[in-house]
Protein backbone atom coordinates (compact mmCIF):
# COMPACT_ATOMS: atom_id res chain seq x y z
CA UNK A 1 0.00 0.00 0.00
CA UNK A 2 1.32 3.36 -0.53
CA UNK A 3 1.12 6.37 2.29
CA UNK A 4 -1.36 9.33 1.58
CA UNK A 5 1.43 11.38 0.83
CA UNK A 6 2.86 9.61 -1.90
CA UNK A 7 -0.68 8.77 -3.29
CA UNK A 8 -0.69 12.85 -3.35
CA UNK A 9 2.51 13.88 -5.04
CA UNK A 10 1.31 11.04 -7.88
CA UNK A 11 -1.77 12.42 -8.47
CA UNK A 12 -0.63 15.77 -8.37
CA UNK A 13 1.86 15.41 -11.09
CA UNK A 14 -0.10 13.33 -13.33
CA UNK A 15 -1.40 16.29 -15.59
CA UNK A 16 2.69 17.98 -15.37
CA UNK A 17 3.72 14.47 -17.05
CA UNK A 18 0.61 14.38 -18.85
CA UNK A 19 1.41 17.76 -20.57
CA UNK A 20 5.22 16.38 -21.04
CA UNK A 21 3.81 13.12 -21.87
CA UNK A 22 5.40 11.92 -25.59
CA UNK A 23 8.59 14.23 -24.91
CA UNK A 24 9.21 11.63 -21.84
CA UNK A 25 8.12 8.43 -23.11
CA UNK A 26 10.29 9.16 -26.86
CA UNK A 27 13.46 10.08 -24.08
CA UNK A 28 12.37 6.84 -22.50
CA UNK A 29 12.57 4.78 -25.41
CA UNK A 30 15.67 6.53 -26.54
CA UNK A 31 17.70 5.60 -23.30
CA UNK A 32 15.87 2.05 -23.00
CA UNK A 33 17.17 1.38 -26.22
CA UNK A 34 20.60 2.16 -25.64
CA UNK A 35 21.04 -0.07 -22.80
CA UNK A 36 18.84 -2.52 -23.90
CA UNK A 37 19.09 -2.82 -27.28
CA UNK A 38 17.72 -6.66 -26.56
CA UNK A 39 14.35 -5.07 -26.05
CA UNK A 40 14.08 -4.48 -29.98
CA UNK A 41 13.23 -8.28 -30.47
CA UNK A 42 10.34 -7.54 -28.68
CA UNK A 43 8.50 -3.76 -29.40
CA UNK A 44 7.25 -3.49 -32.74
CA UNK A 45 10.02 -0.71 -34.75
CA UNK A 46 7.06 0.61 -36.70
CA UNK A 47 4.74 1.41 -33.56
CA UNK A 48 8.05 3.23 -32.66
CA UNK A 49 8.73 4.92 -35.97
CA UNK A 50 5.22 6.46 -36.06
CA UNK A 51 4.83 6.86 -32.31
CA UNK A 52 1.98 5.35 -31.90
CA UNK A 53 3.17 3.48 -28.60
CA UNK A 54 4.54 6.21 -27.27
CA UNK A 55 1.05 7.47 -26.94
CA UNK A 56 -0.24 4.22 -25.42
CA UNK A 57 2.31 3.58 -23.29
CA UNK A 58 2.18 7.55 -22.07
CA UNK A 59 -1.60 7.22 -21.47
CA UNK A 60 -1.77 3.96 -19.86
CA UNK A 61 0.48 5.34 -17.29
CA UNK A 62 -1.36 7.94 -16.42
CA UNK A 63 -4.49 6.52 -16.47
CA UNK A 64 -3.17 4.28 -14.37
CA UNK A 65 -1.11 6.92 -11.85
CA UNK A 66 -4.91 8.73 -11.36
CA UNK A 67 -6.18 5.34 -10.10
CA UNK A 68 -3.23 4.87 -8.06
CA UNK A 69 -5.27 4.13 -5.01
CA UNK A 70 -8.20 2.36 -7.44
CA UNK A 71 -6.22 0.62 -9.56
CA UNK A 72 -9.19 -2.11 -9.53
CA UNK A 73 -11.29 0.58 -11.20
CA UNK A 74 -9.26 0.00 -14.79
CA UNK A 75 -8.78 -3.86 -14.46
CA UNK A 76 -10.54 -4.07 -17.91
CA UNK A 77 -7.78 -1.95 -19.16
CA UNK A 78 -4.73 -3.92 -17.36
CA UNK A 79 -6.30 -7.26 -18.98
CA UNK A 80 -6.53 -5.81 -22.23
CA UNK A 81 -2.57 -4.82 -22.23
CA UNK A 82 -2.05 -7.87 -20.37
CA UNK A 83 -3.37 -9.91 -22.88
CA UNK A 84 -0.70 -8.26 -25.39
CA UNK A 85 2.11 -8.58 -23.14
CA UNK A 86 1.73 -12.16 -22.34
CA UNK A 87 1.12 -12.85 -25.95
CA UNK A 88 4.67 -10.84 -27.32
CA UNK A 89 6.64 -12.82 -23.96
CA UNK A 90 6.76 -9.65 -21.54
CA UNK A 91 7.69 -11.19 -18.37
CA UNK A 92 8.33 -9.88 -14.37
CA UNK A 93 12.20 -9.29 -15.17
CA UNK A 94 11.29 -7.11 -17.43
CA UNK A 95 9.31 -4.28 -15.41
CA UNK A 96 12.18 -3.08 -13.72
CA UNK A 97 14.24 -1.95 -16.96
CA UNK A 98 11.25 0.15 -18.00
CA UNK A 99 10.20 2.16 -14.29
CA UNK A 100 14.63 2.64 -14.57
CA UNK A 101 14.34 4.29 -17.84
CA UNK A 102 10.81 6.03 -17.25
CA UNK A 103 12.21 7.47 -13.92
CA UNK A 104 15.24 8.45 -15.70
CA UNK A 105 13.41 10.09 -18.77
CA UNK A 106 11.15 11.78 -16.32
CA UNK A 107 14.28 13.70 -14.49
CA UNK A 108 15.62 14.07 -18.14
CA UNK A 109 12.40 16.54 -19.60
CA UNK A 110 11.46 17.92 -16.05
CA UNK A 111 14.95 18.85 -14.66
CA UNK A 112 15.02 20.98 -11.47
CA UNK A 113 11.09 19.85 -11.40
CA UNK A 114 11.48 16.62 -10.88
CA UNK A 115 12.50 17.08 -7.17
CA UNK A 116 13.54 13.64 -5.20
CA UNK A 117 10.37 13.63 -3.44
CA UNK A 118 8.65 13.43 -7.30
CA UNK A 119 10.93 10.92 -8.49
CA UNK A 120 10.47 8.54 -4.92
CA UNK A 121 6.60 8.83 -5.38
CA UNK A 122 6.89 7.88 -8.79
CA UNK A 123 9.47 4.91 -8.12
CA UNK A 124 7.17 3.96 -5.77
CA UNK A 125 3.21 4.01 -7.73
CA UNK A 126 5.10 2.51 -10.72
CA UNK A 127 5.95 -0.23 -8.41
CA UNK A 128 2.57 -0.68 -7.25
CA UNK A 129 1.24 -0.48 -10.89
CA UNK A 130 3.98 -3.11 -12.66
CA UNK A 131 3.09 -5.20 -9.63
CA UNK A 132 -0.61 -5.29 -10.92
CA UNK A 133 0.40 -6.11 -14.46
CA UNK A 134 3.21 -8.79 -13.12
CA UNK A 135 0.16 -10.55 -11.00
CA UNK A 136 -2.35 -10.59 -14.04
CA UNK A 137 0.11 -11.44 -16.51
CA UNK A 138 1.07 -14.33 -14.19
CA UNK A 139 -2.27 -15.72 -14.40
CA UNK A 140 -2.44 -15.58 -17.95
CA UNK A 141 0.94 -17.81 -18.89
CA UNK A 142 -0.58 -19.98 -15.94
CA UNK A 143 -3.58 -20.01 -18.04
CA UNK A 144 -1.80 -20.28 -21.73
CA UNK A 145 0.56 -23.39 -20.31
CA UNK A 146 -1.92 -25.46 -18.39
CA UNK A 147 -5.19 -25.86 -20.86
CA UNK A 148 -5.65 -28.61 -23.15
CA UNK A 149 -2.58 -28.25 -26.10
CA UNK A 150 -1.65 -25.06 -24.35
CA UNK A 151 2.07 -23.52 -23.81
CA UNK A 152 3.82 -20.69 -22.76
CA UNK A 153 5.92 -18.67 -24.56
CA UNK A 154 6.66 -19.55 -28.41
CA UNK A 155 5.81 -22.73 -30.37
CA UNK A 156 7.19 -24.15 -33.30
CA UNK A 157 4.59 -24.33 -36.03
CA UNK A 158 4.97 -25.52 -40.02
CA UNK A 159 2.90 -23.80 -42.52
CA UNK A 160 0.92 -26.48 -43.67
CA UNK A 161 -0.72 -24.64 -46.58
CA UNK A 162 -0.65 -21.06 -48.04
CA UNK A 163 -3.65 -19.37 -49.92
CA UNK A 164 -3.96 -16.50 -51.82
CA UNK A 165 -7.48 -15.17 -50.96
CA UNK A 166 -7.46 -11.82 -53.18
CA UNK A 167 -4.58 -9.56 -54.79
CA UNK A 168 -3.36 -8.53 -50.94
CA UNK A 169 -4.53 -10.97 -48.66
CA UNK A 170 -2.98 -14.64 -48.37
CA UNK A 171 -4.25 -17.26 -45.47
CA UNK A 172 -1.35 -19.42 -43.67
CA UNK A 173 -2.72 -22.97 -42.02
CA UNK A 174 -0.76 -23.44 -39.42
CA UNK A 175 -0.02 -26.99 -37.61
CA UNK A 176 2.37 -27.65 -34.66
CA UNK A 177 5.66 -29.14 -35.38
CA UNK A 178 5.39 -31.50 -32.80
CA UNK A 179 1.64 -33.19 -33.72
CA UNK A 180 0.36 -32.26 -30.19
CA UNK A 181 -3.16 -30.84 -29.85
CA UNK A 182 -3.61 -26.78 -30.00
CA UNK A 183 -5.08 -24.65 -27.53
CA UNK A 184 -8.75 -24.03 -27.89
CA UNK A 185 -9.49 -20.20 -28.56
CA UNK A 186 -12.44 -17.72 -28.29
CA UNK A 187 -13.27 -16.30 -31.99
CA UNK A 188 -11.91 -12.82 -32.15
CA UNK A 189 -8.53 -13.44 -30.83
CA UNK A 190 -5.23 -13.31 -32.20
CA UNK A 191 -1.61 -15.03 -31.83
CA UNK A 192 1.93 -13.79 -32.10
CA UNK A 193 4.28 -14.67 -34.82
CA UNK A 194 8.21 -14.14 -34.07
CA UNK A 195 9.76 -14.18 -37.41
CA UNK A 196 13.38 -13.99 -37.84
CA UNK A 197 14.35 -12.32 -41.02
CA UNK A 198 17.44 -13.12 -43.33
CA UNK A 199 19.69 -9.50 -42.83
CA UNK A 200 18.11 -8.29 -39.87
CA UNK A 201 19.54 -7.54 -36.78
CA UNK A 202 16.37 -8.05 -34.47
CA UNK A 203 13.54 -10.18 -34.20
CA UNK A 204 9.90 -9.38 -35.27
CA UNK A 205 6.63 -9.74 -33.25
CA UNK A 206 3.55 -9.05 -35.13
CA UNK A 207 -0.06 -10.13 -34.12
CA UNK A 208 -2.29 -11.41 -36.27
CA UNK A 209 -6.25 -12.44 -35.79
CA UNK A 210 -7.44 -15.72 -36.20
CA UNK A 211 -9.51 -16.09 -38.98
CA UNK A 212 -10.95 -20.00 -38.75
CA UNK A 213 -13.71 -20.85 -36.15
CA UNK A 214 -11.89 -23.00 -33.00
CA UNK A 215 -11.87 -26.55 -32.73
CA UNK A 216 -9.48 -27.71 -35.65
CA UNK A 217 -6.28 -29.29 -35.90
CA UNK A 218 -4.90 -25.85 -37.22
CA UNK A 219 -4.44 -22.50 -36.93
CA UNK A 220 -5.25 -19.78 -39.39
CA UNK A 221 -4.03 -16.66 -40.19
CA UNK A 222 -5.25 -14.15 -43.53
CA UNK A 223 -2.69 -11.54 -43.71
CA UNK A 224 -2.40 -8.66 -45.74
CA UNK A 225 0.96 -7.21 -47.96
CA UNK A 226 1.16 -3.74 -46.22
CA UNK A 227 2.51 -1.31 -48.72
CA UNK A 228 6.34 0.02 -48.75
CA UNK A 229 9.12 -2.22 -47.93
CA UNK A 230 10.92 0.65 -45.98
CA UNK A 231 7.32 0.29 -43.68
CA UNK A 232 8.34 -2.29 -41.17
CA UNK A 233 4.76 -3.24 -40.92
CA UNK A 234 5.14 -3.54 -45.00
CA UNK A 235 8.63 -5.54 -44.34
CA UNK A 236 7.30 -7.90 -41.98
CA UNK A 237 3.94 -8.81 -44.22
CA UNK A 238 5.74 -8.79 -47.50
CA UNK A 239 8.24 -11.36 -45.87
CA UNK A 240 4.87 -13.45 -45.22
CA UNK A 241 3.65 -13.21 -48.70
CA UNK A 242 6.73 -13.58 -50.90
CA UNK A 243 9.26 -15.95 -48.59
CA UNK A 244 7.58 -18.06 -46.20
CA UNK A 245 6.29 -20.66 -48.36
CA UNK A 246 4.58 -24.29 -47.29
CA UNK A 247 7.26 -26.38 -44.92
CA UNK A 248 8.36 -23.24 -43.06
CA UNK A 249 8.50 -23.38 -39.78
CA UNK A 250 7.27 -20.14 -37.67
CA UNK A 251 7.82 -19.38 -33.92
CA UNK A 252 3.64 -18.95 -32.60
CA UNK A 253 2.85 -17.65 -29.08
CA UNK A 254 -0.54 -19.06 -27.57
CA UNK A 255 -4.26 -16.96 -28.30
CA UNK A 256 -4.59 -14.28 -26.34
CA UNK A 257 -7.04 -11.03 -26.86
CA UNK A 258 -9.57 -10.08 -25.39
CA UNK A 259 -12.16 -8.83 -28.14
CA UNK A 260 -13.91 -12.31 -28.08
CA UNK A 261 -17.80 -12.81 -29.12
CA UNK A 262 -20.10 -13.48 -26.01
CA UNK A 263 -21.57 -16.40 -27.29
CA UNK A 264 -23.88 -16.82 -23.86
CA UNK A 265 -25.56 -13.71 -25.38
CA UNK A 266 -28.63 -14.70 -27.77
CA UNK A 267 -29.60 -11.39 -29.29
CA UNK A 268 -28.90 -11.19 -33.08
CA UNK A 269 -25.50 -10.04 -33.99
CA UNK A 270 -23.90 -7.64 -36.23
CA UNK A 271 -19.75 -8.18 -37.79
CA UNK A 272 -18.66 -4.87 -39.54
CA UNK A 273 -15.38 -4.88 -41.05
CA UNK A 274 -13.16 -3.31 -43.33
CA UNK A 275 -10.35 -4.52 -44.60
CA UNK A 276 -8.35 -7.01 -43.84
CA UNK A 277 -10.15 -6.66 -40.46
CA UNK A 278 -12.25 -9.01 -41.39
CA UNK A 279 -10.00 -11.72 -39.95
CA UNK A 280 -11.22 -11.69 -36.52
CA UNK A 281 -15.42 -11.44 -37.79
CA UNK A 282 -15.07 -14.91 -40.04
CA UNK A 283 -13.70 -16.53 -36.96
CA UNK A 284 -17.12 -14.96 -35.11
CA UNK A 285 -18.71 -15.70 -37.97
CA UNK A 286 -17.99 -18.99 -38.52
CA UNK A 287 -18.05 -19.86 -34.74
CA UNK A 288 -21.96 -18.29 -34.31
CA UNK A 289 -23.06 -20.99 -37.39
CA UNK A 290 -21.22 -23.83 -35.65
CA UNK A 291 -22.39 -23.24 -31.95
CA UNK A 292 -25.26 -21.15 -32.28
CA UNK A 293 -26.82 -21.92 -35.31
CA UNK A 294 -30.29 -19.96 -34.20
CA UNK A 295 -28.78 -16.66 -33.67
CA UNK A 296 -29.31 -13.83 -36.09
CA UNK A 297 -26.07 -12.82 -38.03
CA UNK A 298 -25.49 -9.92 -39.92
CA UNK A 299 -22.18 -9.90 -41.85
CA UNK A 300 -20.70 -6.34 -43.61
CA UNK A 301 -17.28 -6.22 -45.31
CA UNK A 302 -16.17 -2.53 -46.55
CA UNK A 303 -13.74 -3.50 -49.42
CA UNK A 304 -12.15 -1.43 -51.96
CA UNK A 305 -13.04 -3.68 -54.94
CA UNK A 306 -13.42 -7.66 -55.59
CA UNK A 307 -9.78 -7.44 -56.18
CA UNK A 308 -8.70 -6.95 -52.85
CA UNK A 309 -11.86 -8.90 -51.24
CA UNK A 310 -11.07 -12.10 -49.66
CA UNK A 311 -12.70 -15.04 -48.36
CA UNK A 312 -15.48 -13.68 -50.65
CA UNK A 313 -16.63 -17.65 -51.38
CA UNK A 314 -16.39 -18.77 -47.44
CA UNK A 315 -19.34 -15.56 -46.79
CA UNK A 316 -21.37 -16.29 -49.30
CA UNK A 317 -21.75 -20.11 -48.51
CA UNK A 318 -22.98 -19.07 -44.59
CA UNK A 319 -24.64 -16.41 -46.56
CA UNK A 320 -27.10 -19.48 -47.70
CA UNK A 321 -28.22 -20.28 -44.46
CA UNK A 322 -31.64 -18.78 -42.96
CA UNK A 323 -30.05 -17.06 -39.87
CA UNK A 324 -27.00 -15.37 -41.98
CA UNK A 325 -27.59 -12.69 -44.00
CA UNK A 326 -24.33 -10.50 -46.10
CA UNK A 327 -23.72 -7.58 -47.35
CA UNK A 328 -20.52 -5.97 -49.48
CA UNK A 329 -20.09 -2.83 -49.52
CA UNK A 330 -17.29 -1.86 -52.57
CA UNK A 331 -16.26 2.00 -52.42
CA UNK A 332 -13.86 1.73 -55.85
CA UNK A 333 -15.41 -1.59 -57.74
CA UNK A 334 -14.53 -2.57 -60.83
CA UNK A 335 -16.15 -3.35 -63.96
CA UNK A 336 -15.75 -7.18 -63.71
CA UNK A 337 -17.31 -6.39 -60.17
CA UNK A 338 -20.34 -4.81 -61.94
CA UNK A 339 -20.45 -7.35 -64.52
CA UNK A 340 -20.85 -10.09 -61.58
CA UNK A 341 -22.91 -8.45 -59.48
CA UNK A 342 -20.16 -9.27 -57.16
CA UNK A 343 -21.20 -6.51 -54.17
CA UNK A 344 -24.16 -5.30 -52.85
CA UNK A 345 -23.24 -1.57 -52.04
CA UNK A 346 -21.18 0.94 -53.72
CA UNK A 347 -19.59 3.21 -51.46
CA UNK A 348 -19.17 3.65 -47.81
CA UNK A 349 -21.58 2.15 -44.86
CA UNK A 350 -23.70 4.97 -43.55
CA UNK A 351 -25.53 5.48 -40.79
CA UNK A 352 -28.95 5.84 -42.89
CA UNK A 353 -27.94 2.26 -44.16
CA UNK A 354 -27.58 0.69 -40.64
CA UNK A 355 -30.62 2.17 -39.36
CA UNK A 356 -32.36 1.10 -42.26
CA UNK A 357 -31.07 -2.46 -42.43
CA UNK A 358 -29.57 -4.31 -39.09
CA UNK A 359 -32.16 -4.95 -35.65
CA UNK A 360 -29.73 -1.04 -34.40
CA UNK A 361 -32.39 -1.75 -30.87
CA UNK A 362 -31.11 -5.03 -29.86
CA UNK A 363 -28.16 -6.08 -31.54
CA UNK A 364 -24.92 -6.55 -30.56
CA UNK A 365 -22.20 -5.17 -32.63
CA UNK A 366 -18.23 -6.20 -33.29
CA UNK A 367 -15.91 -4.44 -35.71
CA UNK A 368 -12.72 -4.19 -36.98
CA UNK A 369 -11.17 -2.40 -39.29
CA UNK A 370 -8.89 0.81 -40.72
CA UNK A 371 -9.48 3.78 -37.86
CA UNK A 372 -11.24 6.33 -39.84
CA UNK A 373 -13.74 3.22 -40.37
CA UNK A 374 -13.62 2.26 -36.87
CA UNK A 375 -14.59 5.67 -35.83
CA UNK A 376 -17.24 6.39 -38.75
CA UNK A 377 -18.93 2.81 -37.30
CA UNK A 378 -18.30 3.75 -33.70
CA UNK A 379 -19.74 7.12 -34.12
CA UNK A 380 -22.71 5.99 -36.13
CA UNK A 381 -23.97 3.39 -33.67
CA UNK A 382 -23.76 6.10 -30.88
CA UNK A 383 -25.40 8.14 -32.41
CA UNK A 384 -28.16 5.47 -33.02
CA UNK A 385 -28.10 5.16 -29.28
CA UNK A 386 -26.86 1.80 -29.52
CA UNK A 387 -26.00 1.38 -25.34
CA UNK A 388 -21.82 1.16 -24.98
CA UNK A 389 -22.07 -1.99 -24.15
CA UNK A 390 -23.03 -3.50 -26.78
CA UNK A 391 -20.65 -1.78 -28.76
CA UNK A 392 -17.53 -4.50 -29.35
CA UNK A 393 -14.38 -3.52 -31.29
CA UNK A 394 -10.86 -3.97 -32.35
CA UNK A 395 -8.56 -2.39 -34.42
CA UNK A 396 -5.04 -3.26 -35.08
CA UNK A 397 -2.38 -1.65 -33.25
CA UNK A 398 -2.84 0.63 -29.33
CA UNK A 399 -5.88 1.22 -28.44
CA UNK A 400 -5.21 4.56 -28.05
CA UNK A 401 -5.32 5.45 -31.50
CA UNK A 402 -8.74 5.41 -31.44
CA UNK A 403 -9.49 7.75 -28.48
C1 LIG B 1 2.14 -2.69 -25.48
C2 LIG B 1 1.41 -0.29 -21.34
C3 LIG B 1 5.24 -2.55 -19.37
C4 LIG B 1 6.46 -4.09 -23.79
C5 LIG B 1 1.61 -1.88 -24.50
C6 LIG B 1 0.41 -1.09 -24.69
C7 LIG B 1 0.22 -0.40 -23.54
C8 LIG B 1 1.28 -0.76 -22.62
C9 LIG B 1 -0.92 0.56 -23.25
C10 LIG B 1 -0.45 -1.04 -25.94
C11 LIG B 1 -1.45 -2.17 -25.87
C12 LIG B 1 -2.18 -2.44 -27.17
O1 LIG B 1 -1.53 -2.59 -28.19
O2 LIG B 1 -3.41 -2.52 -27.15
C13 LIG B 1 2.38 -0.71 -20.43
C14 LIG B 1 2.46 -0.29 -19.04
C15 LIG B 1 3.54 -0.93 -18.49
C16 LIG B 1 4.13 -1.74 -19.53
C17 LIG B 1 1.49 0.66 -18.36
C18 LIG B 1 4.09 -0.85 -17.09
C19 LIG B 1 3.39 -0.82 -16.00
C20 LIG B 1 5.92 -3.16 -20.41
C21 LIG B 1 7.17 -3.86 -20.27
C22 LIG B 1 7.53 -4.28 -21.51
C23 LIG B 1 6.48 -3.85 -22.43
C24 LIG B 1 7.89 -4.11 -18.94
C25 LIG B 1 8.77 -5.02 -21.94
C26 LIG B 1 9.98 -4.56 -21.73
C27 LIG B 1 5.40 -3.83 -24.62
C28 LIG B 1 5.38 -4.17 -26.04
C29 LIG B 1 4.11 -3.79 -26.52
C30 LIG B 1 3.41 -3.21 -25.41
C31 LIG B 1 6.51 -4.82 -26.82
C32 LIG B 1 3.56 -3.94 -27.94
C33 LIG B 1 3.56 -2.70 -28.72
C34 LIG B 1 4.83 -2.45 -29.48
O3 LIG B 1 5.52 -3.39 -29.86
O4 LIG B 1 5.13 -1.28 -29.74
N1 LIG B 1 2.10 -1.66 -23.24
N2 LIG B 1 3.40 -1.57 -20.69
N3 LIG B 1 5.53 -3.18 -21.72
N4 LIG B 1 4.20 -3.26 -24.27
FE1 LIG B 1 3.78 -2.50 -22.46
Amino acid sequence: MLDQKTIEIVKSTVPVLEQHGEAITTKFYQLMFGNHPELLNIFNHANQKQGRQQRALASAVYAAAAYIDNLEAILPVVKQIAHKHRSLGIKQEHYPIVGKHLLLAIKDVLGDAATDEIIDAWAKAYGVIADAFIGVEAEMYAEAKNQKGGWEDFRRFIVDKKIAESDVITSFYLKPVDHKPIADFRPGQYISIKLEIEGEKFTHIRQYSLSDAPGKDYYRISVKREAGMLNPDGKVSNYLHDSVEEGEILQISAPAGDFVLDTNKETPVVLLSGGVGLTPMMSMLKTVVDVQPERKVTFIHAAQNGNVHALRDEVEELAQLEKVTSYFFYDSPTEEDRENNRFDVEGYVTREWLEEKVPVGEADFYFCGPVPFMKAINGFLLDLGVNEDRIHFEFFGPKAALV
